[in-house]
């Protein structure tokens, strides 16, 4: 399952950060809400505008991480993202990117 966080869930994205799942309820702990997933087991993030569910396909060693591979099941996206023809609109969807220097937001069209 991937969950892509809105800018103003970052505190709770870091929460998440801090502890495993096999040691917390991190909906409980963080205060996330849990909707049911159509195609996997894990569930969607109800505070998270867009929620993928993805079956493992492969898991990649690359370096000292692991890269996930996973084929889409199902792409969940609340209404209020999605433009006339029903696609996302990226304008509209700030959601939260993780580079070397800290966390950023999705920034204009170029
Ligand atoms: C915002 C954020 C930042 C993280 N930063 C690091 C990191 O710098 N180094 C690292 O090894 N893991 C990092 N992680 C991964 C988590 O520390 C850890 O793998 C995760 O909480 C394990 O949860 P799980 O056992 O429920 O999968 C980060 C996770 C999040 C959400």
């Amino acid at each position: 399952m991937i969950n892509l966080p809105p800018a103003e869930l970052l505190p709770e994205v870091l929460a998440c950060g801090q502890v495993s799942g096999r040691d917390v309820d991190k909906f409980e702990s963080v205060g996330l809400t849990e909707l049911p997933a159509t195609h996997v087991k894990p569930p969607l993030i109800a505070e998270c505008p867009v929620n993928i569910e993805c079956k493992l396909v492969s898991v990649q060693p690359i370096g000292d991480h692991d890269l996930f591979l996973g084929e889409v099941q199902i792409v969940h996206v609340s209404p209020e993202f999605l433009d006339d023809d029903g696609t996302i609109d990226p304008a509209r969807l700030s959601t939260v990117v993780m580079m070397p220097g800290g966390f950023f937001e999705l920034g204009e069209q170029l």
